[in-house]
């Protein structure tokens, strides 16, 4: 079936990996990037697929409900995946009101959007790119599975659960066709050096401190960016209307271990002697409300769609390195805005 598909948040990290997949895999579809172009987006990161007939780009704010309606009208938009939002928890703790107006306001605008022009049509799909972190904290064992309550703890992630419940209402109410997925933290290519693999390997490379929050022994469940596209696809063509799915890596590591790891490839890569890097390492005051462990139970959407990640994690930590090492001008493309304010007044050595 062919598809008029909007991407929103598609200049970000994991949306600009979601174009790329699907504007290569699906030539029949015209696909929509729908960004704002936030500190967080950038067009560089879609240099590849910008000339491709079935791509366009819209530079749009999805809070501005005319303009919102407009362009689901104007190009008879049928599908939705939904990945447009601020991201980075320290923010949401510096800045919850932006994060209550793009994630819960702007998630609203789409979800209406797409239940006036689609009527009573069954054949759309609002596919709604959520986190592991609404389920909240857990201790030393446990896993997330779908039916784990929500139990959000930052802003961020209140704002994230709060849209979760608004496409799920939407659903129940109006009858819109949704999915959701609720994913553990992703690494790989092209995400902002505000979050910890990428921001540890920029400071690593300059010598610079490696705040490490609180003792460091916080544990999260990575998985490689590419495999999260895969999931999108999957999930988008084969997911079942009304559900919802967990996407995880099986791959939980404590931020410490992961930052000696990522220090060792360094070294390697710059030709350090073994260890220097890891002296950068600086234990910082902790983030506030800081949720001790995430870990996903991604068993249903392995039995049910038959994914599963593809990568190890060291293969795709050094994977990263090296795309970070020979893309120095992205960082500095990227990093040029407000990000050297943003880091000024961030950290209290402990
Ligand atoms: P990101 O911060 O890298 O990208 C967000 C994108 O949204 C940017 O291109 C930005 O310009 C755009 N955007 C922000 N506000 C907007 C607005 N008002 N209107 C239009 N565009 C706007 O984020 P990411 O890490 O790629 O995350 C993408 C989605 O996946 C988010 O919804 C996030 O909650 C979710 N998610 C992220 C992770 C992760 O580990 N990064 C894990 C699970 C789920
Ligand atoms: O779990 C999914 C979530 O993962 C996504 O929904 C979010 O969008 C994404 O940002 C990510 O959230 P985290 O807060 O887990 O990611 P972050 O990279 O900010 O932090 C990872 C861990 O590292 C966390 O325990 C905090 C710690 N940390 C982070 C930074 C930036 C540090 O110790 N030092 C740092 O400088």
């Amino acid at each position: 079936m062919s598809r008029n598909l909007l991407i929103t948040g598609g200049a970000g990290f994991i949306g600009s990996h979601v174009v790329r997949l699907f504007v290569n895999t699906y030539p029949d579809y015209r696909i929509f990037n729908l960004d704002a172009l936030t500190y967080a987006g950038n067009l560089e990161n879609l240099r590849d697929v910008e000339d491709a007939p079935n791509y366009r780009f819209i530079k749009c704010d999805i809070t501005d409900e005319v303009s919102i309606n407009r362009v689901f009208v104007e190009n008879g938009i049928d599908a939705v995946i939904h990945l447009a939002a601020e991201s980075h928890v320290d923010r949401s703790i510096m800045d919850p009101l932006g994060f209550v107006k793009t994630n819960i306001l702007g998630t609203a605008v789409l979800l209406n959007a797409a239940r006036i022009s689609w009527k009573d049509r069954k054949d759309g799909l609002f596919y709604h790119v959520s986190t592991d972190e609404v389920f909240g904290s857990l201790g030393e064992t446990g896993f997330f599975t779908e039916d784990t309550p929500y139990d959000p703890r930052s802003p961020y992630s209140a704002s994230k659960a709060s849209s979760d419940h608004l496409v799920k209402a939407y659903h129940h109410t109006y009858k819109l066709p949704v999915v959701i997925s609720n994913c553990s933290n992703n690494y790989g290519s092209h995400q902002f050096p505000e979050k910890l693999i990428p921001l540890m390997i920029h400071n690593i490379r300059h010598s610079k401190p490696l705040p490490v929050y609180g003792e460091g022994l916080n544990v999260r469940d990575w998985l490689w960016v590419e495999d999260h596209a895969r999931a999108i696809d999957v999930i988008f063509h084969h997911g079942e209307n009304g559900e919802t799915y967990n996407v995880g890596g099986f791959n939980e590591w404590k931020n410490i271990d992961l930052i000696h790891v990522l220090c060792r490839i360094m070294d390697q890569r710059l030709g350090r002697p073994e260890g220097e890097s890891a002296k950068l390492i600086t234990y910082v005051k902790d983030r506030a409300g800081h949720d001790l462990r995430y870990a996903i139970d991604a068993s249903r959407i392995e039995r049910e769609l038959g994914w599963k990640p593809s990568l190890q994690f060291e293969e795709g930590l050094e994977k990263t390195v090296d795309w970070y090492l020979s893309n120095e001008e992205w960082i500095a493309h990227i990093t040029s805005g407000s990000y050297q304010e943003y880091y000024q007044h961030q950290y209290v050595t402990r």
